[in-house]
């Protein structure tokens, strides 16, 4: 963490309306700099091995955006872009608005944790002429049966996953690409959500998705030693996608909570719907949130503590040969539909080195007989080849485009 000095260090002294709190308008407006606050001094750096928005913890606010190409862009029109976009992700990021931009939007605040996350879609490779380097791994996803999956918000050449804790600077990350992007692409659909501020809780906890669980606790831990084998493609990758070596796969997946239904669940019903207590996220099987999970545990009643069909039971390791990824998702919420019902639920991205060995296999379980699923329509679906992060003067994805 770096920590800014003054706001004015983020290059606009002068713009400073907030101020000191209890400062009259005109002393704001003169600029007693103010500290940032842990929240916008965060940095997260855009170089290294992986990319980053993978491990850190997801941020208050995101946007997910797929481009096309557009169809004069071809492999060195593709390189060009990744070029620009991988410069201002890494201005932005360290909290420097690139040069030219006259926005405004993000000036007067720090970098706020922002991370810039780029992949490429399945049509990306017959688009630019590398068909025979797309990986394996890209092939389609299956449909299931759950799926009521819109074409138009599904999918896409290019994908750009946006993170920060202020939403300022989110939505001038945002923006600044897209016009990057002109000439050369075009937004196919765009999604923003959310997630808790920093600061909101007394202490640092598991985030709470709409359906008020906490969510999150038994994803792999970067501290595991098998942490990188299941969701890094391996350094020393061989073959036509060697380029994905220290790479990652992504499935994003807009998935509609049916909170009219799920919010007439008992407390108790919903508890046993997923396997873990709504108040502190503790296992049924017994213990703290932490605590290990005991699928074999039996009650005083003689039934499974933790139901055949509990959505951790079903989704586990341990009932899908070992299946496992990284969920780090967004809450999104964009009004009402037609009946009422809330238009919200989970921007679900999943993270692992091969999507057959993570998401396929579990979602084909919890399709199959998960208790959650009767409360849940995927609506919008994707897959990304995530490349490794690049060095300095480099651009992501320049071992596939160069
Ligand atoms: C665990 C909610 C969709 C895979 C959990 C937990 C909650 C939850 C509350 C328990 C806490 C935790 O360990 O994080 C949801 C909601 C979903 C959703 C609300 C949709 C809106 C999915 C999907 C998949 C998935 C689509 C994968 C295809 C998992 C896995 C676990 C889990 C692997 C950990 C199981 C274990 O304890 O080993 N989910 N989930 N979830 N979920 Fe989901």
């Amino acid at each position: 963490r770096r920590l800014l000095g003054t706001a004015g260090a983020a290059g606009a002294a002068s713009l400073i309306v907030g101020g000191v709190a209890g400062a009259t308008g005109a002393e704001a407006v003169r600029g007693k700099p103010t500290p940032l606050t842990d929240v916008g001094s965060g940095v997260v750096p855009f170089h290294g091995t992986h990319q980053s928005g993978i491990v850190q913890p997801a941020q208050a606010h995101g946007h997910l955006v797929a481009f096309d190409l557009t169809g004069g862009t071809d492999r060195r029109g593709a390189a060009a872009l990744m070029r620009r976009w991988s410069a201002a992700a890494a201005e932005l990021m360290a909290g420097r608005p690139p040069q030219g931009d006259d926005s405004g939007v993000a000036l007067d605040a720090g970098p706020s944790s922002l991370t810039v996350t780029f992949g490429f879609g399945r049509t990306f490779f017959d688009r630019v002429g590398l068909t025979d380097r797309r990986p394996d791994a890209l092939e389609p996803l299956p449909a299931f049966t759950a799926d009521a999956i819109d074409g138009k918000r599904s999918n896409g050449d290019l994908w750009v996953q946006i993170g920060a804790d202020d939403a300022l600077v989110a939505f001038h990350a945002l923006r600044l690409l897209q016009k990057e992007a002109a000439g050369s692409a075009r937004v196919r659909w765009q999604m923003t959500g959310f997630n808790r501020t920093p600061g909101a809780t007394a202490q640092p906890m598991t985030g709470r998705n709409l359906m008020g669980q906490i969510d999150g606790t038994n994803n792999p831990k970067p501290s595991s030693a098998d942490f990188a084998k299941k969701i890094f493609v391996p350094d020393d990758q061989q073959g036509t996608d060697s380029w994905m070596a220290g790479g990652s796969y992504a499935v994003v997946r807009r998935i509609r909570m049916l909170l009219d239904s799920w919010d007439n669940l008992s407390l108790e019903r919903q508890e046993r719907v997923i396997g873990r207590r709504k108040s502190d996220g503790a296992p049924l099987s017994g213990g703290t949130e932490t605590t290990r999970v005991d699928l074999d545990k039996m009650g005083a009643d003689g039934a499974l503590s933790i139901p055949g069909d509990a959505h951790i039971r079903v989704a586990s390791p341990a009932n899908n040969r070992g299946a496992a990824m990284l969920r780090r998702a967004f809450s999104y919420h964009d009004g009402f539909l037609d009946d009422g019902a809330p238009d919200a639920g989970l921007l679900f991205i999943a993270w692992q080195a091969d999507p057959l060995k993570g998401f396929v296999p579990v979602q084909r379980k919890l399709d199959r007989g998960d208790g959650l699923s009767r409360f849940l329509r995927h609506e919008a679906s994707a897959l990304f080849a995530v490349p490794g992060g690049c060095d300095e003067g480099g651009y992501v994805g320049q071992h596939l485009l160069e």
